[in-house]
């Protein structure tokens, strides 16, 4: 995704690739090995078994690599095809597409097509994660803080914060957005959602802020330059980044190796990296003793405590806040007093079975004690 090994990732999807490719000309070969029978095996799944002649197999060279492997399938890929393996936008421009598309179109394409998992204004939600939080030049400064006790806020790691360059987000929408169709936006609608996104997360480029009527284009696009972008160390950024990063991981000592020289890399005993780190705050990880996991994980939990008031408010407010629902109202002292003559304990058994125009429980699944603390409640207000 970012700044990688192309090689290695290139090696590894081709592998997959050609052995993708394999099973779907052997499932496809049907046909040909008609004319070719006396060559060709059939598999129990009518699938066909192209045979390896003179270390070749169909028009395709077999993978000598393979071969020594005995794997006896595999091959190496033509040109075309790792083309259309190697897909991947670069930060400096590589792979990216002509094309162009506004703000505002972006938002009726998000509307119709994103709306509904990433949330009203790609504020995330339901399990889905947000695109933009606000501003995120200010909301940069919350990567430094480290959630440190139950509710304090951590990180806010949205697109607009963290990702150090753009073009993982035009590549993310392209490759692999809307989740369910992948692949199915053209050019100009990705680079419409992509300057939506912008806007949402109030990015600048070249100094001008990203609104509705802006629209994005290639040459616009190249100029972007993502407020989180030296965040990351080994800077990932510019045509150099992959030999800056394999000479940076090639030396420990960048990161913090052992006290010998050359630096080993270690888990103890290490020295102060040499290169600019960004640490977390509280102290820095070096000296923070951070709580227990569970705790410090753990999204904001309510007060297992059961809480009346609040409880009277979501589950009996609507009926008796006023007299007008036909319910005795909270805080009416007469209409409470005359209801209660009858005693405590009908008013009780009554307010959980229901009677008349008031549902058992006020309709609501809570257990009898905490319906009688709810009953306290209002009383307690009603006097
Ligand atoms: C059916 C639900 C669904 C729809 C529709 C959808 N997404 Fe997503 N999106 C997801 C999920 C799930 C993830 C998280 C994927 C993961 O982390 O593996 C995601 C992740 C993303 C991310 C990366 C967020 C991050 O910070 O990691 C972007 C950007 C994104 N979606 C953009 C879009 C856009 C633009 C559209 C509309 C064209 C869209 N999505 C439509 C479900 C959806
Ligand atoms: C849908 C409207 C509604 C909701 C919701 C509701 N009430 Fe009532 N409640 C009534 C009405 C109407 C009455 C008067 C019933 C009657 O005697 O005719 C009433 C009566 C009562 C009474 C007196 C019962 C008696 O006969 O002495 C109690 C106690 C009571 N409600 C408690 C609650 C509590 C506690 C909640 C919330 C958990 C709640 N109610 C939610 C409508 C509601």
């Amino acid at each position: 995704m970012f700044k990688l090994d192309r090689k290695l990732i290139l090696s590894a999807s081709v592998f997959t690739a050609a052995a993708l490719f394999a099973a779907g000309c052997a499932a496809g070969g049907l046909g040909l090995s008609k004319s070719n029978s006396a060559s060709t095996q059939v598999s129990i799944d009518g699938g066909v078994f192209h045979p390896i002649v003179d270390g070749k197999t169909g028009p395709y060279l077999v993978n000598a690599k393979a071969l020594a492997m005995k794997l006896n399938h595999g091959r190496i890929p033509t040109a075309n095809e790792i083309k259309a393996w190697d897909t991947d936008i670069m930060a400096d421009g590589t792979g990216l597409p002509e094309g162009s598309g506004s703000a505002s179109e972006g938002s009726d394409i998000y509307d119709s097509k994103c709306l509904s998992c990433h949330g009203d204004f790609a504020a995330g939600g339901g399990g889905y994660p947000a695109l933009a939080k606000g501003n995120a030049y200010e909301l940069k400064a919350s990567l430094l803080s480290q959630r440190s006790e139950e509710g304090a806020d951590g990180p806010i790691r949205v697109f607009g914060t963290y990702w150090p360059q753009a073009s993982t987000l035009w590549w993310y929408i392209k490759d692999a957005m809307p989740h369910q169709l992948t692949d199915s936006l053209t050019h100009d609608e990705v680079y419409a959602l992509t300057a939506y996104i912008l806007q949402l997360n109030e990015i600048k480029i070249d100094g001008v802020l990203v609104e509705s009527d802006y629209v994005l284009d290639r040459k616009k696009f190249l100029k972007i330059v993502m407020p989180n972008v030296d965040g990351f160390e080994p800077n990932i950024a510019g045509p150099n980044s992959l030999p800056g990063v394999r000479a940076y991981f090639a030396n420990p000592a960048n990161f913090g190796g052992q006290k010998v020289k050359p630096a080993e890399r270690c888990m103890k005993n290490c020295q102060e990296p040499t290169a600019k780190i960004n640490r977390i705050e509280n102290g820095g990880i070096s000296t923070f003793v951070p709580p227990m996991a569970t705790a410090r994980n753990l999204p904001k939990v309510e007060s297992k405590e059961f809480n009346a008031k609040k409880s009277y408010e979501e589950n009996c407010a609507s009926c008796h806040a006023t007299k007008s629902m036909g319910a005795p109202a909270i805080g009416d002292a007469k209409a409470w007093a005359a209801n209660n003559k009858k005693g405590m304990a009908a008013v009780l058994k009554n307010g959980i079975n229901g009677i008349n125009g008031m549902p058992g429980k006020g309709g609501v699944n809570m257990s009898d004690e905490e319906f009688k603390l709810v009953l306290d409640y209002i009383l307690d207000q009603s006097k």
